[in-house]
């Protein structure tokens, strides 16, 4: 008699297949075979000499598609809120500041984690289809003074692509970070984390960059990194890293 007493299921008997689908969507997107076939490599253990160059090389490519210089950059192991968890939960402390740009879920999820995190959150809102001029903020950074501003440059629940000119130089003005979510348009739009002032920014493998979901880009700038250490007092002094 087996002493299993939960049977080997039918399905286990089956070979797997997933069937071929166009996916239009934000994401999770189609996968080109270059990169299927790059997931058919044979697993190596996670101290091996050749592991540590793959990770440098993901690291050299996230700061290519981030367009940034930032050490600071890697990849967590998740999907976009991953990322999105690893941002806030790392830049606020319970007490802190937040200013966050709702224009649609994404700014509303962020304002949520904050808001569980206990920061005290601000927001401005804009109707769905909706962005938030500069003027705008600036007028939003100036009564709240956040240590930190959340944006979503690809709102993907509205199909919004927020303008970033010049709101990184608002944020230094103000003293504040600005942390953007790219998981829905990098790859798709233009984005250029040092040349426009964004201290913290991720994405996520399974959008744009037409990869398979379970990976999170992320880098945090200097500047964010000395406001950890610190705390986030005086973001406006210079940093010195
Ligand atoms: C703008 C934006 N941010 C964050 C996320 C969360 O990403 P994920 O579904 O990979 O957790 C999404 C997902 O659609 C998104 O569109």
């Amino acid at each position: 008699m087996s002493s299993l007493s939960v049977p080997k299921p039918a399905c286990l008997n089956k070979p797997f297949v997933a069937p071929h689908r166009f996916m239009f969507g934000p994401g999770p997107s189609n996968v080109p075979q270059r990169i299927l076939e790059a997931g058919a490599n044979p697993i190596i253990g996670h101290m091996h000499p050749e592991m540590f160059e793959i990770m440098s090389d993901i690291k050299s490519g996230i700061q290519y598609a981030f367009q940034t210089q930032n050490n600071l950059t890697f990849a967590v192991s998740g999907t976009g809120h991953t990322a999105m968890e690893c941002a806030l939960f790392n830049a606020l402390e319970p007490g802190d500041g937040v200013l966050v740009a709702v224009n649609g879920i994404w700014g509303e999820r962020a304002s949520d984690m904050a808001e569980r995190i206990g920061a005290k959150v601000n927001t401005i809102s804009a109707p769905p289809g909706g962005c938030f001029t500069n003027d705008e903020i600036k007028k939003a950074l100036s009564k709240h003074r956040p240590a930190l501003m959340f944006l979503a440059h690809g709102e993907s629940s509205t199909g919004v692509l927020h303008p970033l000119g010049g709101i990184g130089d608002l944020c230094r003005q103000y003293g504040c970070l600005l942390l953007v979510d790219c998981v829905a348009s990098m790859g798709g739009a233009p984005l250029y984390m040092d040349k426009q002032g964004i201290d913290i920014l991720y994405t996520g493998s399974q959008k744009v960059l037409n990869a398979p979901p379970g990976s999170a880009p992320i880098s945090f700038s200097p500047r964010a990194w000395w406001v950890f250490i610190q705390g986030h007092q005086n973001t406006t002094t210079a940093v010195p890293i």
